[in-house]
C-alpha cells in the first residue's frame, strides 16, 4: 500500500561523531581532579567539575566538522563549560539547556553497565492507544561509545540513566551561543 503519513515539523535531532582530538579532550577530562557538588544538584546524584579555563581550542575540531556536516561555517561562543562525574547510581534528572543554541558533550570512555544517555520528546501530545498504534516512542537511548560527541539543540530535554559500574564515569558538557552563521555555497558548474 502506499504510504500516505506524512511527517512534519520536525525540530529534534542531534548530531554524533568521534571528535577529532578524542585523545587529547580524554587527557584533559581525566587531569581535573576537584569535584564538587552540581550546581543544579536538587534532582539528580552528581558531581560536577566547572572549568575555569578557555578550552574553546579544546572544542574547535569538533565544531569545524559539525560546520562540514551541515555545509557551512559558524560563529560561536560558549560558557564555562563543565565535567559530570557519575559514581555507582549516579544519574541525572531529565532536563534542558534553554538558555543557549546548542549543546555538545563528549564521552570520554563507555563500559558495560555504565550510564546511558537519553532524550525525551518534549512535543509528544499523542495519547497511549495512537502512540502504540503508530509505534511512536517518547524516549531514545543514544548509542555513544569512547571519543563520541554529540551536539543538538539546547530545547532538547535529556537525561542520564542511573549508573551501575565501580568505575567513575566523566562527560563534558559545553554551552554554545551561535553569533553568525557564514553560508558557504558551492559552485557546482
Ligand atoms: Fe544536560
Amino acid at each position: 500500500m502506499k504510504k500516505s503519513q506524512t511527517d512534519i515539523f520536525n525540530d529534534h535531532f542531534f548530531w554524533k561523531f568521534k571528535a577529532p582530538n578524542a585523545g587529547q579532550l580524554t587527557s584533559y577530562i581525566n587531569s581535573l581532579d576537584s569535584c564538587e557538588e552540581a550546581p543544579w544538584g536538587e534532582l539528580c546524584s552528581v558531581t560536577n567539575i566547572s572549568i575555569q579555563e578557555d578550552i574553546f581550542d579544546l572544542m574547535t575540531p569538533s565544531l569545524t566538522l559539525l560546520g562540514q556536516e551541515v555545509g557551512l561555517s559558524m560563529t560561536m561562543n560558549m560558557n564555562r563549560p563543565w565535567v559530570s562525574q557519575y559514581k555507582r547510581g549516579d544519574f541525572q534528572e531529565v532536563h534542558d539547556h534553554n538558555d543557549c543554541d546548542l549543546v555538545g558533550v563528549f564521552f570520554p570512555e563507555y563500559k558495560e553497565g555504565y550510564s546511558k544517555f537519553y532524550f525525551i520528546d518534549r512535543s509528544v501530545n499523542l495519547k497511549r492507544p495512537l502512540m502504540d498504534i503508530m509505534g511512536n516512542r517518547n524516549n531514545y537511548i543514544v548509542n555513544y561509545s569512547a571519543g563520541d560527541i554529540i551536539f543538538f539543540p539546547s530545547h532538547m530535554l535529556h537525561g542520564v540513566s542511573k549508573h551501575d559500574h565501580d568505575d567513575t564515569r566523566r562527560t563534558l558538557s559545553c554551552n554554545f551561543w551561535i553569533n553568525k552563521i557564514n553560508r558557504q555555497f558551492s559552485s557546482a558548474g
